[in-house]
């Protein structure tokens, strides 16, 4: 385990949504996932997921659960909420203190990224409160011999693809900030900090470009087919 983090380093956003903490020493990576009771099979397909940039999401992660995924998309966003965006926000601000900017400057920036990280937020608290619920749902009925009526009474009006319409893409907000900073304030005293911020936007726009990708690309087409499966078992019962 440790070699593939050492010559992957880009893969260590995810140790943590998976609660491996580093200290391997000689184990596994099957070794390692084990002791945590992560799904070495699910490990190995995010992580390549997440190393190569032509990765198709839909082949490899369709062979798991909707509830292996679910586990993960939380995990993720807790990621997000609690380590990632926190630890950009901290740079941005002591970009801000650092710089010579104007007033006016320098709220554009925090404001710029409030407001991201308010719809940020929504956009994590509508998937967390109203669409994985779903989906778990939606897997448990369609595991039961009998599903209650009124659920597929349900799937009648809704369907995945009203959030599927409304699915936006929470990395563009992120590049227009990269864009404000590379393209039209000032230049930044402080080169190392300004450069760091801009990595840590840039990683975490890739990460949401993925993130999005497994909603999107395997979770939302496995959802439509569960519906329709389940709504086709209910017609003919
Ligand atoms: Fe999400
Ligand atoms: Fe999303």
């Amino acid at each position: 385990m440790y070699r593939v983090v050492l010559e992957n380093l880009q893969l260590l956003p995810l140790l943590p949504r998976f609660n491996l903490k580093s200290g391997f020493g000689e184990k596994s990576v099957d070794e390692v996932c084990r002791a945590h009771g992560v799904n070495t099979d699910f490990f190995l397909e995010i992580a390549n997921a997440y190393l190569d940039e032509l990765y198709v999401p839909s082949e490899g992660l369709s062979l798991f659960s909707l509830g292996t995924m679910v586990n993960y998309i939380k995990s993720t966003h807790n990621y997000y909420t609690d380590i990632a965006l926190p630890m950009v926000e901290e740079k941005i601000h002591r970009l801000m203190e650092r710089s010579k900017l104007s007033e006016k400057e320098v709220h554009l920036v925090i404001n710029f990224f409030n407001d991201y990280k308010k719809d940020f937020m929504t956009h994590i608290s509508q998937e967390e409160e109203h669409i994985l619920p779903y989906v778990l749902e939606l897997e448990r009925q369609s595991s039961l011999k009998k599903p209650d009526p009124k659920f597929i009474q349900k799937l009648r009006s809704y369907s995945i693809s009203e959030f599927e319409q409304e699915h936006d893409r929470l990395e563009i907000s992120l590049e227009h900030l990269s864009e404000l900073i590379i393209k039209y304030l000032p230049p930044f005293d402080d080169l190392q900090l300004c450069h760091q911020v801009l990595n840590d936007l840039s990683i975490l726009m890739k990460d949401l470009v993925d993130h999005a990708d497994m909603e999107d690309k395997v979770l939302i087409p496995r959802v439509a087919e569960l519906e329709r499966e389940l709504l086709n078992s209910g017609s003919l019962a």
